[in-house]
């Protein structure tokens, strides 16, 4: 097990700022040691050239403590990348889906989520996929990023020991919108937590549209305030019709199911029936 590191930050900074100190002793003593020399041996102090044949201490000297710092570095990030892949028996399981360009949060209960919500001093894992294209889950205030492979479950574990919200991006470049593939992650007392997952309102069956529209990641491209983004903003686009085509029912579920290629993907593994109707009531709704 390891020990002397206790977290996330440290396992990552401590390695960050031995480098960091040990990048800048060596420029500051190579530099140093140019400039000694280029004064020192100049032709101006040295009119007559003198052959040199090697220097045997020298030679290992130059070799030994490289080779000594560049094996600390390995250690330092090693050791990091242990603690880091080493997730704890007790992790609360959350399983993360990434899509083109939202985040969706799945826990042991069936409750989903579009920010992630965790327990103060609960460590976590992270089950990690991707229904489209690579994305990356990059959490900056706890250290951990891992990438979303679509077909392949990745993971990262971490204990957050800040109450508070962080932000959450996604660190790969996956699309027009991934810029705005970005949630948060809320950090709140075990109590608190429990009390959150085990609400029962915000289940699949009974959720409201404007949740489940929020959720499926439509938000992320859809406007609900007439603003321009990636598709058509939903206010005011039910009954509208242009070049022959009618928004109705029909086609907001062939759009839902079929997509609107290439930016929309279907959302037929998503989103099923009765929640397609809903999110269509819930458009209806935006006049
Ligand atoms: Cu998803 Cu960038």
């Amino acid at each position: 097990m390891v020990t002397g590191w206790p977290n996330m930050w440290s396992s990552t900074d401590n390695a960050f700022y031995f480098i960091i100190v040990v990048s800048a002793i060596l420029f500051l003593g190579i530099t140093g040691t140019l400039i000694y020399f280029v004064n020192r041996f100049s032709f101006h102090k040295n009119p007559e050239p003198k052959n040199i044949s090697g220097n045997t201490f020298l030679e290992i000297a130059w070799t030994v403590i490289p080779t000594l710092l560049v094996l600390a570095m390995f250690w330092a990030g090693w050791k990091g990348f242990i603690y880091k892949r080493t997730v704890p028996k007790d992790a609360i399981p959350i399983n993360v889906t990434a899509r083109q360009w939202s985040w969706s949060f799945e826990y042991e209960n069936g409750k989903t989520a579009s920010t992630l919500e965790i327990p103060f001093g609960k460590p976590v894992k992270l089950n990690i996929t991707s229904v489209d294209v690579v994305h990356s889950l990059f959490i900056p205030a706890f250290r951990v990023k891992e990438d979303a492979v679509p077909g392949r479950k990745t993971y990262l574990w971490f204990k957050p020991e800040k109450i508070g919200t962080f932000d959450l991006f996604c660190t790969e470049y996956c699309g027009v919108q991934h810029a705005k593939m970005i949630t948060k992650v809320n950090v709140v007392p075990h109590d608190e937590f429990l009390s959150w997952l085990n609400l029962k309102e915000v289940r699949a069956e009974t959720v409201p549209g404007e949740i489940l529209a929020r959720e499926k990641g439509c938000l992320s491209c859809h406007s609900t305030d007439g603003t321009e983004s990636v598709g058509p903003t939903f206010k005011g686009l039910f009954g509208r019709s242009k070049n022959n085509i009618n928004v109705d029912e029909n086609f907001i579920r062939k759009k839902i199911f079929e997509g609107s290629p290439p930016i929309m993907p279907s959302l037929k593994d998503i989103v099923n029936d009765e929640e397609a109707g809903k999110i269509i009531e819930y458009i209806k709704t935006l006049k």
